[in-house]
């Protein structure tokens, strides 16, 4: 081989392997965020003893699981945040009145947090209202930009070999922005 072709080889050569650098850190990327986070939806968790929730005093949870995209695998992340409310009356674990609600707010998914004085639940983003029963609120003429009422979750009193009350949640997300709830997939 000439000297002059063995540099054209070479300088070729170190172009592909710059753009193959470039290129796959971006390849990766796109995936990365084209993938479900497998492990956030359908996550059963066991959240805290019943007798722990006051009537009507809304109590926020983080949700811990898996976290996976296409680069890592981080166990014990949040994975998301729900909301218990004691429904004021559920004076024995019988009465049940257990309601679990997504922190994330049904407009375009902000962290709903406890409304002030009020009972209920407001969002930091656009100030829409819940009330404690998840649906939304009429704010004086102001517009509630909530399309639908909190997404509330599947929530079940279990009670353990001690004889203790827990309450467990199956953690889900739903799509924002839309009238009906539609579990993520
Ligand atoms: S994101 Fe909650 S009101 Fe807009």
């Amino acid at each position: 081989m000439q000297r002059r072709n063995f540099l054209i080889w070479v300088s070729r050569a170190l172009e592909t392997g710059l753009a193959a650098l470039v290129a796959i850190p971006g390849v990766q990327y796109v995936w990365s965020t084209l993938r479900p986070e497998t492990s956030v939806s359908n996550t059963r968790r066991r959240i805290v003893r019943w007798k722990d929730l006051r009537p009507g005093a809304p109590m926020q949870f983080s949700i811990y699981g898996e976290r996976r995209d296409a680069w890592h695998v981080e166990p014990q992340q949040v994975i998301g945040r729900v909301w218990l409310v004691r429904q004021p009356g559920s004076e024995t674990p019988e009465a049940k009145g257990v309601t679990a609600f997504t922190s994330l707010c049904p407009h375009m998914g902000c962290q709903v947090q406890r409304s002030g004085a009020e009972a209920g639940f407001v969002c930091p983003c656009h100030r829409a209202t819940f009330g404690l029963d998840g649906q939304p609120q009429q704010q004086g003429g102001e517009r509630n930009h909530a399309p639908r009422g909190l997404d509330e979750l599947p929530c079940e009193l279990v009670c353990d070999a001690a004889g203790d009350v827990w309450v467990e949640v199956e953690y889900q997300r739903f799509e924002p922005s839309l009238t009906q709830k539609v579990a993520k997939a």
